[in-house]
């Protein structure tokens, strides 16, 4: 995820574009830059956030430009990896929010034909396609260059002497602003409504052209189209969180994008062929604290039911200290932030142990990125909320496709179970959607039981480690003493804790333990807790057993852990809410843990 916006109007554009920008921050926040047409084409970029820009910046004179605030998923957070890119001539600069996925191939084409690369991203290549395909006209040349490219974008161009901005998407936002004698494009709406509250969408696939006067929309086969502005309401206010109340609200409703740009490009494979080389990994230690630990403990059903191999899930701060056994296992390191120093120090463990070393990471660059031998990106976009929900969702995400890749390896898992797998992964953010669809009966349930002190969850197989992921976000946003037990365990000890005033949260989704679960529910009841089940729709029996039901689809139970967690995270949130937590921001915790 990045924030792109242009300016074309009469006004100086360098201070309107870094108003704009600033709005766009909480898209991506590791470098920042921008492109001016004046006299010439100036563009200045600089690793950092827009506020290391602005500092560094000199004055730059001219009415049109384009800017970009990155969040990196290919090629670290540089200078040299900021945008805007600029062709061989230095004539034209682009922007862009989004993946290409064929990036290797037509760069290796376009380097083959004399083409001259500054950057490691996949975003420069389209500056070399636009430059290739320039025959006089901007928009054209676009139109043939994006030909040439797969994956999801919002671009926009600009080129020397021209008053103009191209811009077109797919599958990343992007909105025309309408002014007086201006106009502007940028990735949301709230970056410009200082500026007008007339907006137009531009759809998939649609090229525009933005000058201080006109908008020309193109859609696929080059025909006009003709769309009438839209008035926004909204105060600048909204705009901060882009229309949610909390950042952690918006960062849940983003999950479907952030599955699906998490697989754009990797079903086949995650880059991770190369690492294995020869290597046969007969064992697999996960570790990870907190949220990450848990989607490791998801990992460890994940890997054992497609690979086949045995994994061990541990906390950072305790394998970092614990004693070497005699195994050689893969060591995964899962952390959203990379920075973690708990997992940093077991990363170095790991390496001491002379373990080959898998990290799971959503910041690009980020320190865990330089103590692993090899890294796959969750690609979540960047999470402000303390509480982890879009990086652990991703995290499992990125399980999947390792789990793929080992059972692939090892031949546990044939050629035809992968591809239904792949059918089964993309159908994700569907399940992820019907689930946020629900968000106001979750909210209503939620309110209900909000008076509660204590909270139990209770999950089994796959489930069990959400069942602890859900208790902590509850404990964590909502300041209610939530535990997770695996349903089993619960006549084990846990039975005697209760009551009535102690709600139940059931994980109940078809799988081979449901049978078991509804002896459990039966269990709990027994004890005059009320039941709240999550199960799959349409599952009447379930429905007889418990006070109350949040429904998800029916999926092939392996990815049930997705929409269920999707549930507990609104679940939380809205209990959260009732409360009257201050639910971005929870007492006594950082977002990112950089002490042992
Ligand atoms: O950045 P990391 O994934 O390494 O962070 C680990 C934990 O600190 C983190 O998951 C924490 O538990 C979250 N605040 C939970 O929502």
């Amino acid at each position: 995820m990045c924030g792109i916006v242009g300016y074309a109007g009469r006004r100086n554009a360098q201070p309107i574009l870094l108003d704009c920008l600033k709005r766009l921050e909480y898209r991506g926040y590791d470098s920042a830059g921008l492109a001016i047409v004046g006299d010439g084409l100036e563009v200045f970029k600089s690793k950092g956030e827009i506020a290391v820009l602005e500092a560094s910046m000199p004055a730059m004179k001219g009415t049109v430009g384009i800017a970009h605030t990155r969040w990196a998923t290919q090629g670290k957070p540089t200078t040299e990896n900021a945008h805007p890119f600029s062709d061989c001539t230095g004539k034209l600069a682009i922007v862009h929010n989004g993946i290409i996925s064929n990036f290797m191939d037509v760069r290796e084409s376009l380097v083959n034909d004399g083409h001259k690369f500054t950057s490691e991203t996949d975003t420069e290549v389209f500056a070399h396609l636009v430059e290739a395909e320039f025959k006089g006209d901007l928009m054209d040349a676009v139109f043939n260059a994006l030909k040439r490219v797969d994956g999801t974008y919002a671009f926009a161009v600009v080129s020397e002497g021209s008053g103009d901005i191209v811009a077109t998407r797919r599958e990343s936002p992007l909105v025309v602003g309408l002014g007086d004698g201006e106009n502007f494009i940028a990735s949301d709406l709230t970056a410009l409504l200082k500026y007008t509250n007339r907006m137009v969408y531009i759809h998939d696939g649609e090229v525009v052209r933005v000058s201080k006067d006109s908008v020309t929309i193109k859609n696929e086969k080059g025909e006009l189209v003709t769309r009438e502005p839209q008035k926004i309401t909204w105060n600048l206010e909204d705009a901060e969180k882009g229309g949610y109340p909390h950042f952690m609200l918006k960062e849940i409703f983003e999950q479907p994008e952030a599955i699906h740009d998490s697989l754009l490009g990797r079903v086949e494979s995650v880059d991770v062929e190369p690492f294995f080389a020869g290597n046969i990994f007969s064992s697999v230690k996960i570790v990870a604290c907190g949220t990450s630990y848990y989607a490791g403990l998801v990992g460890k059903y994940i890997i054992e039911e497609l690979a086949k191999i045995p994994v061990t899930v541990q906390i950072s701060s305790e394998y970092r200290y614990s004693s070497a056994p005699r195994e050689n296992p893969l060591v995964v390191l899962i952390t959203q932030s990379g920075e973690t120093a708990d997992t940093l120090g077991a990363a170095r463990e790991a390496k001491k142990r002379g373990n080959k070393t898998i990290g799971i990471a959503n910041v690009v660059g980020s320190a865990i990125t330089r103590e692993v031998d090899h890294v796959i990106y969750t690609r979540a976009g960047p999470e402000i909320g303390v509480a982890a929900t879009k990086t652990f969702v991703t995290q499992l995400v990125a399980l999947y496709l390792l789990a793929m890749e080992l059972g692939i390896q090892n031949k546990s898992l044939t050629a035809q179970a992968r591809r239904s797998m792949i059918g089964s992964l993309r159908n994700l953010p569907r399940a992820v959607q019907d689930v946020l669809n629900q968000a106001e009966v979750i909210e209503a349930l939620a309110s209900k039981y909000a008076k509660a002190r204590d909270m139990f969850f209770i999950g089994r197989s796959i489930n069990y480690p959400i069942a602890l992921e859900g208790a902590l976000k509850t404990k964590e946003i909502a300041y209610i003493h939530g535990e997770g037990f695996p349903a089993g365990e619960l006549k084990h000890g846990p039975l005697a804790l209760l009551s009535k005033d102690s709600p139940v949260v059931a994980i109940a989704v078809k799988d081979r333990t449901y049978e078991k679960m509804l002896g459990n529910i039966s269990e709990v009841s027994a004890r005059g807790s009320p039941v709240i089940a999550i199960g799959y729709e349409g599952d009447t029996e379930l429905a007889r057993y418990v006070d109350d039901v949040i429904w998800v689809r029916e999926i092939p139970p392996v990815f049930s852990p997705v929409p269920v967690i999707v549930a507990l995270q609104l679940w939380a949130y809205y209990l959260a809410k009732a409360r009257g937590c201050p639910i971005d921001k929870p007492k006594n915790i950082a977002k990112t843990v950089t002490v042992e």
